[in-house]
């Protein structure tokens, strides 16, 4: 999608589309709303005597009118109450009205950056969550093979988005670029996760890495299988005997001039391309869903991608480790026990705990860079799908200054967060005589044993851990709130918090 910014009224822009905005219960529209109206020889102002314009948030009704302003179409979207506004409402009703012009057949759209007037937010945020909304809106997953029906070329090829003040342009342009930044990004970590496991290997993933260092100048190392043994990287390589698909060890660095030598972010994502639990192997019934299980990667590799795209200036390394988790006559087996890059040793209780085992080495070979602060993303246990379900995210961190940070930028993103506990006491449940520690700590409380393992491998640096087995996967049956930019699968969960929290930090 061609995005573009300028400064016009928007009654005199030609477009297949213009997009306006109303607030629940207002009968007079001002602005850039009320300037169309009076073009329109008030026929907004009908539709909302009428009731058939209200405001409601997502709500949008088309107006056709033939030749009084230069657009085919007028698209005016509901931002609901107007106390209850947000970066996620405004991304959400851009989202609804591309969707609204797609379907009436629009392919180029002029928008006024919602939420910015009357709405009050800061006109760049809002010019951002108008860009990610109307992006995410039109991203849909490009299944191989599936039928070429009329729907395919319905979509917005072009936006512009129009603001009336040529002071607010910069600002909005500033946000503009962010916004597509991680708008396209948040698509293409759908993209991949949605990708089935037969053609996202981790050699894939790799590739997808490599290309992302191509585009952006970062640099990336890619390690296999005996340069990971050389490391001593026993974990991972225990997840990876049981596949034929060789593991890969993806490192990619954002080293923006002048800042080579700083103290990075690092961002882990766990990179299971499939997870069958191996030889304690999982149910049949949903373990399609599996192909998932490297949505981590797939969010921390697209957060790279935007931080490229966005020009961000500041020093990033990513980390992720790709296996797939299969039985086989090579597959590691319960009880086995095994020694991680930092010389903890562990006793695999579970071969389906595959996903604490990777993250060890790559949190073990982060220590490295001496991070300012390592996040990881990872879908790490269904036992935090059974907390918190599929609408917040759960987050273990060791440092209330990180946790703030994400929390405020998953708040901004539409990705909410919830703090969970990382209380030493839960380090009992995986206690063994066998090793150091064991990668299984049972049922209760599975998210924060996890997590405590986890703790054993990120040194004395500040980390949050975020679980998103609930989050990383939408389905209308299951999920809640609605919201017109997800559609029935990958989320794309992690993108806006990374990138919010990389800004901010
Ligand atoms: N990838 C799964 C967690 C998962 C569950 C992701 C549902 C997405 C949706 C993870 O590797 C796993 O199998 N976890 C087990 C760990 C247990 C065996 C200790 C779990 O949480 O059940
Ligand atoms: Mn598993
Ligand atoms: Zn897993």
């Amino acid at each position: 999608m061609q995005i573009s910014v300028q400064a016009a009224s928007l009654q005199t822009v030609a477009a297949d589309a213009v997009v306006v905005n109303l607030f629940k219960g207002v009968t007079q529209p001002g602005g850039a709303t009320g300037a169309l109206d009076s073009a329109l020889g008030g026929a907004l102002r009908d539709l909302i005597a009428d009731g058939e314009l209200r405001g409601e948030l997502n709500e949008t009704v088309v107006v056709r009118p033939r030749g009084a302003i230069p657009a085919r179409r007028v698209i005016v979207v509901g931002l609901g109450e107007q106390a209850e506004l947000h970066l996620d409402t405004v991304r959400q009703a851009a989202a609804a009205a591309a969707q609204a012009a797609a379907r009436a057949g629009a392919h180029t759209l002029a928008t006024i950056v919602h939420g910015a007037g009357a709405g009050g937010l800061k006109t760049a945020d809002a010019a951002q969550a108008t860009v990610e909304g109307t992006l995410l809106g039109m991203c849909r997953y490009p299944a191989p093979g599936a039928k070429r029906d009329e729907d395919a070329s319905r979509t917005i090829d072009a936006l512009a988005l129009v603001e009336f003040d040529a002071a607010r342009i910069p600002e909005i342009e500033a946000g503009a670029r962010i916004g597509q930044a991680v708008g396209e990004a948040t698509c293409m970590a759908r993209d991949l996760a949605n990708q089935p496991a037969n053609v996202l290997t981790p050699t894939a993933l790799a590739d997808v890495a490599q290309r992302i260092a191509g585009s952006y100048g970062m640099l990336c190392r890619v390690l296999d299988r005996e340069q990971m043994a050389e490391l001593g990287m026993g974990a991972l390589l225990s997840v990876a005997r049981g596949s034929e698909q060789p593991p890969r060890f993806i490192v990619l660095e954002h080293n923006p001039p002048g800042h080579e030598a700083d103290r990075p972010i690092l961002l882990v994502g766990k990179g299971i391309t499939f997870d069958s639990g191996g030889i304690s192997i999982k149910p049949a019934e949903g373990m399609d869903e599996m192909r998932g299980d490297m949505s981590g990667a797939a969010a921390v590799l697209a957060a790279m991608q935007a931080a490229g795209g966005a020009g961000l200036n500041r020093r990033v390394v990513a980390v992720v480790p790709a296996a797939e988790n299969m039985p086989s006559g090579h597959a590691s087996r319960p009880g086995d026990v095994i020694t991680a890059m930092n010389g903890v040793s562990v006793e695999i209780i579970n071969t389906d705990a595959e996903g604490r085992l990777i993250l060890a080495d790559a949190l073990a070979y982060a220590q490295r860079y001496e991070p300012l602060a390592i996040v990881d993303v990872a879908t790490l246990t269904g036992g935090i799908v059974v907390a918190l379900g599929h609408t917040m995210t759960g987050v273990f961190a060791n440092e209330d200054h990180l946790w703030g940070l994400i929390t405020n930028a998953g708040e901004a993103a539409g990705e909410p967060m919830w703090r969970m506990p990382l209380e030493p006491v839960y380090d009992r449940q995986i206690k063994t005589s066998f090793a150091d520690v064991k990668n299984s700590g049972g049922r209760p409380a599975s998210p924060v044993t996890a997590a405590r393992f986890l703790s054993r491998f990120v040194g004395e640096h500040a980390w949050a851990h975020l679980d998103i087995a609930g989050t990383h996967w939408w389905e209308a049956e299951i999920s809640y709130p609605k919201k017109p930019y997800y559609v029935r699968g990958n989320t794309g969960v992690g993108v806006g918090t990374l990138v919010g929290l990389l800004r901010s930090y």
